[in-house]
């Protein structure tokens, strides 16, 4: 049993303060009986709560699939840039949203923003092997030993050494995917640093077996469905043939 108050604010964009005031004006209702009371316990799994007739949907945790535009950070707050959080259309906002992950402030592409942080533990966390794809222009060309290399475990150039990791050709030899089951500070950037190259453009396309959304445009947000969740930790195998339709 949860407050009515609690309720409307963590399942709506509206915040506890005014549901008091929504309350009042008579526009809740609970099983078609107007509410009265912030305060009152409903069952959020049984109870039909309506707002101006309308039924709010009760989700226990909500997943959002962000097409992250250049500019936006992926934090909760920030002084001084936009965050990702300000990319969720009220319909989809409520309260506890994080983005689970980091892509830099100058990458694209697939941003989980969600409240449960149970799920963002286990994709975040390089027990889970949770792999991550993404799509890569190159200041230089790559050769032939970047495949290896990137599958031996790097070293990065201050000492740090990560998981093995996968790299796939582009398009061209100034294109790449690379496919990381774990997600260090700027790692992407740093692997191709560790072997004299320089990321110009990166676009995070898929997490686990989801892949970002292609009707999705650069700062666009769909929820994810309930039969997708179990994707985003679900391992997947990339190959050369599972990219072609990226390249
Ligand atoms: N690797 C990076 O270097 N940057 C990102 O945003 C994500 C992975």
């Amino acid at each position: 049993m949860e407050r009515l108050d609690k309720f409307i604010s963590t399942q709506t964009s509206i915040p506890r303060s005014e549901t008091k005031k929504i309350i009042k004006q008579g526009r809740i209702k609970i099983n078609g009986r107007t509410a009265s009371d912030g305060g009152e316990k409903i069952d959020p799994e049984k109870d039909e709560i309506k707002l101006d007739g309308n039924p709010i949907e009760y989700r226990r945790h909500i997943y959002i699939m962000l097409n992250k535009p250049k500019g936006y950070v992926c934090s909760t707050r920030d002084g001084l840039s936009p965050t990702v959080l300000e990319l969720v259309p009220p319909a989809l906002s409520r309260k506890g949203l994080f983005p689970a992950g980091r892509l830099d402030k100058d990458t694209e592409g697939f941003v989980l923003i969600t409240d449960d942080g149970e799920l963002a533990h286990k994709m975040l966390s390089p027990k889970g092997h949770v792999p991550k794809l993404y799509f890569c222009t190159l200041r230089d060309e790559w050769d032939e030993s970047y495949p290896s290399k990137f599958a031996s475990g790097m070293v990065l150039e201050d000492g740090e050494k990560c998981l093995p990791a996968q790299f796939f050709p582009g398009k061209d030899k100034k294109e790449a995917f690379v496919v990381l089951s774990e997600g260090m500070f700027h790692q992407v950037k740093r692997m191709f640093e560790a072997l004299g190259n320089k990321v110009l453009g990166l676009k995070r396309l898929q997490i686990g077996a989801l892949p970002l959304d292609p009707d999705l445009k650069p700062g666009e947000c769909r929820e994810i469905l309930h039969k997708e969740i179990d994707k985003l930790l679900e391992y997947f195998v990339f190959n050369c043939d599972s990219l072609s339709k990226n390249r």
